[in-house]
């Protein structure tokens, strides 16, 4: 017998910023973060997780994107161990299960985007991984309790449990067992949520985000305020932006906190400077677009890298994609739709069109999802 389960999960965006870490090894973050689920018919990992007692005297094997893969990194091997061990303790208790716990794993995993694109894949890898391995083991867990989980192996992996609008809580105590993620309302609540990805060629590799957040919370002044201050006000107002359906309040939180957490980057010493002048070619298209509709219309955010992400809702979809279609309409990955707001253009200035006529290497039109779906691909 081969026992299989298989998944999909998404890719979420912070709107609230994880930046710092308190315990490297759990993965125990500075600061509580919020992050809105993207659509899995853009963007997801599918993983497939087998085991069988014909596997016996091999090892755990891992196959990403078709090549064989690690995994005996330290954090894989914390989720391997956790859902091995809650396996264990269902066997115990239910002698006529069989003994998976015991049997060598077979891991398959694929994403459905470029990995090139600098679009942190490890939110949805991790997510679709313990996801996989918890319907193998039919594990009873909540996705909050697989959370705990996928922390471990990328804290942004424990917001890719769930679908929607997604807090993770920081939580306080040193075993990290209160450091999880929690819905904070469902796709559903607020469904006409959209993201256009300005996808950005970086000319070199950046400082990863792992390394990066350590430095800045060994040498930032600037980082003690934004976890004091900044970000316990800004999660209050995101929640409430958020269940109000208030975008105006969602797009200035989004926009401020990802001010905040590059400044920190900036503070940093020697200084991390993630976005460049494409980028914030992207801050001024967002700022011209909402001066030009007379409120607030589009969110720009930006995570460890280049790439500018753009929220705003679909009824707005004529100003803000017609914005961008109209500069950039040869670049790869626009829907159909796009075309037909090609007419409702904002201008925006010389330097501005070349920044991101140059720059943007290709789009991804997409919106709020759903969390992980079982399947029978694979
Ligand atoms: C800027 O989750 O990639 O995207 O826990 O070290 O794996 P590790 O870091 P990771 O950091 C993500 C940082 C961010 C902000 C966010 O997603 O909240």
């Amino acid at each position: 017998t081969i026992y299989k389960a298989s998944t999909t999960a998404p890719v979420n965006i912070a709107v609230v910023k994880y930046w710092g870490k308190r315990d490297p090894k759990l993965n125990l973050p500075t600061n509580s973060s919020l992050s809105v689920t993207l659509s899995q018919a853009d963007l997801r990992t599918l993983t497939t997780a087998t085991c069988s007692a014909s596997y016996q005297g091999q090892e755990d094997s891992l196959i990403l994107n078709g090549e064989p893969s690690d995994i005996k990194g330290a954090r894989t091997q914390a989720c391997l161990r956790e859902l091995r061990a809650k396996r264990a303790a269902l066997e115990a208790e239910n002698p006529s299960l069989p003994k998976l716990s015991t049997l060598p794993l077979r891991i398959v995993s694929e994403n459905n985007f470029p990995t090139a694109a600098g679009l942190a894949s490890s939110a949805a890898g991790f997510a679709a991984l313990v996801r996989a391995i918890a319907d193998l083991y039919e594990l009873p867990s909540s996705p909050t309790e697989l959370s705990l989980i996928a922390r471990q192996g990328s804290g942004s992996a424990c917001r890719s449990l769930f679908g929607g609008y997604v807090a993770w809580r920081a939580g306080e105590r040193d075993d990290g067992l209160d450091s999880k993620a929690v819905e904070v309302a469902p796709a559903s609540h607020w469904p006409s949520m959209r993201a256009l990805i300005l996808v950005v060629s970086a000319a070199k590799k950046g400082v990863s985000s792992t390394s990066g957040m350590q430095q800045t919370v060994a040498t930032s002044d600037l980082f003690k305020g934004r976890v004091a201050n900044v970000v316990p006000a800004h999660m209050a107002a995101m929640e409430a932006a958020i269940k109000d359906r208030d975008f105006a309040k969602f797009a200035e939180v989004t926009m401020k906190d990802s001010n905040s957490f590059h400044a920190c980057c900036a503070d940093t010493y020697p200084p991390i400077y993630y976005m460049n002048d494409v980028s914030r070619a992207a801050v001024r298209a967002v700022q011209a677009i909402n001066e030009a509709a007379g409120k607030t219309v589009a969110a720009y955010t930006f995570d460890a890298g280049p790439n500018a992400v753009i929220y705003y809702l679909e009824e707005d979809s004529a100003p803000v994609v017609g914005t961008f279609y109209n500069l950039l309409q040869s670049t790869d990955g626009w829907k159909d739709e796009a075309k037909s707001y090609s007419s409702t253009a904002t201008q925006l200035d010389e330097t501005t069109s070349t920044l991101l006529k140059e720059g943007v290497s290709r789009i991804i039109m997409t919106g709020v999802g759903e969390g992980p779906i079982k399947t029978d691909q694979h």
